[in-house]
C-alpha cells in the first residue's frame, strides 16, 4: 500500500501539472510567460521547489519514485515553456530567445566637436556674417613674423613676457597669432577684412585661467579711413552676440608694440559677477582681460608696404578658451583638456 504522504504528493504533482498545462495555454506575452515560468520554476518559491521539498517528509524507500515523479514534472514544464519562449521571441522578429527585448537599444558615441572649437566656429560665424574671411598661419614661426615685422625690436623687453619654446635661433613656436596680419597684409592689398583663428604657446603654468598652449582669434581690418570707433564698434557687437547683450565690457589703455594706440577688453566675471573678493577666475577684480586689441602700428604697415599716409587699420587678438569659459561659465579652463568625457559630453547633447 503506498502511504498516504506520499498519494497527496503524487495528487499534488498531477494537479500542479493540469493548472500549469491550462495556465500555458494561455499565455500570450513575455509578461505572463515570465509570470508563469517564476510561478512553477523559482528556485525559492517555485511549485517544483516546494514539492522538491516535501521529499524531506516521505518515507525513505518512497523518495526515489517520488523524486522521478517530480523531476519528470519539472522537465514537463521546462520543455512546455521552452516552446513558448521560442515562439514568443520568433513573434517578436528576435533571432535567439536569449535576447532581452525589453533593453533600451545600444548606441554607439560617435564623438562630436571639442566644446573650444564650438566656440571658435561661433566667433567664425559672427565675423563671417560682418563680411570677414578666415585665413590660416603655420604654428612654427620665423623670428621675423613672430617679432620683428610686428615691431619688437631684437632686445626689446616685451618679447621677455613671450619668451617661448625655439626650434632653433630662427623658429619657434608662435606665441600669438600676429604673425598672420603681416602673412596676410603681405599677400593681399587694402581692403582688408580677416579672421584668423589658431594655437598658439606660451611660458605659462596652467591655472584656471592660463594654459601654456591655447587658441586666439586674430583679427585684422587695414583700409582706408578706418578708425578707433570702428574697432570699439565691432569689437562690442561681436562680444555682446557672443556672451549675450547684457554682458559688461570695458577698454582698457594698454601697451602692444604693433599697435598705437593699444587697449585691452575686459569683460565682467560671469562666474562671481565681482562678488568673490577669492574668486579664482577673476581673482576677485570682478573683471577678466579677453582680448588686446588696437590701431595697427604705422612701422608694420611700412614693414609690409603699405602707404600709412593712405591707410589706417586696426587689429585684436583673443582668446578662445576664456571666451569658451565666459561662453559656458566654466571656472576652471583646464577642465577644457582634460578629456573628461562627463565635462566635454555636456556641450553638445543640445
Ligand atoms: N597678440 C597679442 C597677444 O597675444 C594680442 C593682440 C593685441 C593682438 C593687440 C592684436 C592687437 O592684433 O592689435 O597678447
Amino acid at each position: 500500500m503506498p502511504s498516504p504522504t506520499k498519494d497527496s504528493l503524487r495528487d499534488d504533482v498531477e494537479r500542479s501539472t493540469r493548472e500549469f498545462d491550462e495556465s500555458w495555454a494561455k499565455i500570450k506575452d513575455e509578461k505572463s510567460f515570465r509570470a508563469l515560468r517564476n510561478r512553477y520554476l523559482s528556485r525559492k518559491r517555485g511549485v517544483v521547489t516546494l514539492l522538491m521539498e516535501r521529499l524531506g517528509s516521505l518515507p525513505a524507500e518512497s523518495r526515489p519514485a517520488a523524486g522521478q515523479l517530480i523531476n519528470r514534472f519539472k522537465k514537463h514544464v521546462e520543455e512546455k515553456l521552452q516552446t513558448l519562449d521560442k515562439g514568443l521571441a520568433a513573434a517578436a522578429g528576435s533571432v535567439s530567445p536569449a535576447v532581452d527585448l525589453t533593453l533600451p537599444g545600444r548606441q554607439d558615441y560617435r564623438g562630436a566637436a571639442h566644446p573650444v572649437l564650438l566656440v571658435q566656429k561661433q566667433i567664425e560665424d559672427i565675423f563671417r556674417s560682418m563680411g570677414y574671411t578666415v585665413e590660416q598661419g603655420p604654428d612654427i614661426e620665423t623670428d621675423y613674423y613672430n617679432f620683428e615685422a610686428l615691431n619688437f625690436p631684437p632686445d626689446h623687453p616685451a618679447r621677455d613676457d613671450w619668451d617661448t619654446l625655439y626650434i632653433n635661433d630662427k623658429l619657434l613656436l608662435r606665441t600669438h597669432t600676429s604673425p598672420v596680419q603681416i602673412r596676410v597684409m603681405e599677400r593681399q592689398k587694402p581692403p582688408i577684412r580677416i579672421i584668423n583663428p589658431g594655437r598658439v604657446f606660451r611660458k605659462e603654468t596652467s591655472d584656471p585661467t592660463h594654459l601654456p598652449m591655447f587658441y586666439q582669434v586674430e583679427g585684422l581690418v587695414v583700409d582706408e579711413g578706418v578708425t578707433f570707433a570702428h574697432l570699439k564698434g565691432t569689437l562690442e557687437y561681436f562680444l555682446k552676440r557672443l556672451l549675450g547683450e547684457k554682458i559688461k565690457l570695458r577698454f582698457r589703455p594698454s601697451f602692444f608694440p604693433f599697435t598705437e594706440p593699444s587697449a585691452e577688453v575686459d569683460v565682467e566675471c560671469v562666474i562671481c559677477r565681482g562678488k568673490d573678493s577669492d574668486c579664482r577666475t577673476c581673482g576677485g577684480s570682478g573683471w577678466k582681460e579677453i582680448l588686446g586689441s588696437g590701431m595697427v602700428h604705422p612701422q608694420v604697415l611700412k614693414n609690409v608696404n603699405i602707404d600709412p599716409e593712405k591707410y589706417t587699420g586696426w587689429a585684436f587678438g583673443m582668446g578662445v578658451e576664456r571666451l569658451a569659459q565666459f561662453a559656458y561659465n566654466i571656472p576652471d579652463m583646464r577642465f577644457f583638456y582634460e578629456n573628461d568625457l562627463r565635462f566635454t559630453r555636456q556641450f553638445h547633447l543640445k
